[in-house]
């Protein structure tokens, strides 16, 4: 009987420390970077890194304007790290910004495997169990990838508008919960 794989969405803690750092090592082999945490706090003491992210989580020493993010990743079997999920549920309207409620990024070889898609089912039900109408997705530029994953979790484009930095398109979907 073929195996079911258990995936599992997180908060980071210790013990996803290898996996955390083996998975932003595989972006930046790809030459994506990783510009969506403090990865050299993360290479140069995870434990602070951590602690980092609990503070964010509970809005401890942000900077104005800028809301509380809970960061967690996506696990295969308890042990493969597939991608990082964050979560900002109290972004305010008019969702001007780049920042909606979510972002993601899944490692380069674990793509076009669905764990986008459920990744973010998981992240949702997070957002239920909050009492949340729903959420704002920002999808900038062309993301087909991100826009499926979006669109299968329910998700329907509201608007598009180009981005107050950038100048790019951002096309933003609301995903009721
Ligand atoms: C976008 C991203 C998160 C998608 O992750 P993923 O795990 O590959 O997505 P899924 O496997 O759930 O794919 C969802 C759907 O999109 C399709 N898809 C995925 N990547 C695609 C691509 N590059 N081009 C076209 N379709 C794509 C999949 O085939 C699937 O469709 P299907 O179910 O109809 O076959 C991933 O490519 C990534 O991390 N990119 C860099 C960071 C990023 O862009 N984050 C999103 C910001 S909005």
């Amino acid at each position: 009987m073929e195996r079911t794989e258990v995936l599992t969405l997180e908060e980071i803690s210790m013990p996803r420390a290898a996996g955390y750092l083996d998975m932003i090592d595989e972006f930046e082999a790809a030459g994506e970077g990783y510009p969506y945490n403090n990865i050299a706090l993360a290479r140069r003491d995870f434990a602070a890194f951590v602690r980092e992210l609990e503070d964010e989580k509970h809005g401890i020493g942000l900077p104005p304007g800028i809301v509380p993010q809970t960061t967690y990743v996506l696990v295969r079997d308890g042990e493969r790290v597939l991608g990082e999920f964050r979560f900002r549920p109290t972004v305010p309207p008019p969702f001007r910004t780049n920042n909606g409620h979510i972002g993601y990024n899944v490692r380069p070889s674990e793509r076009r495997k669905g764990y986008a898609t459920r990744g973010l089912a998981m992240l949702l039900s997070k957002a239920r169990e909050l009492c949340m109408e729903g959420v704002m997705l920002p999808v900038v530029g062309e993301n087909a990838g991100s826009v499926r994953a979006i669109e299968k979790n329910g998700g329907r484009l509201e608007r598009r508008v180009a981005g107050p930095r950038s100048g790019r398109v951002v096309s933003w979907y609301w995903v009721r919960v």
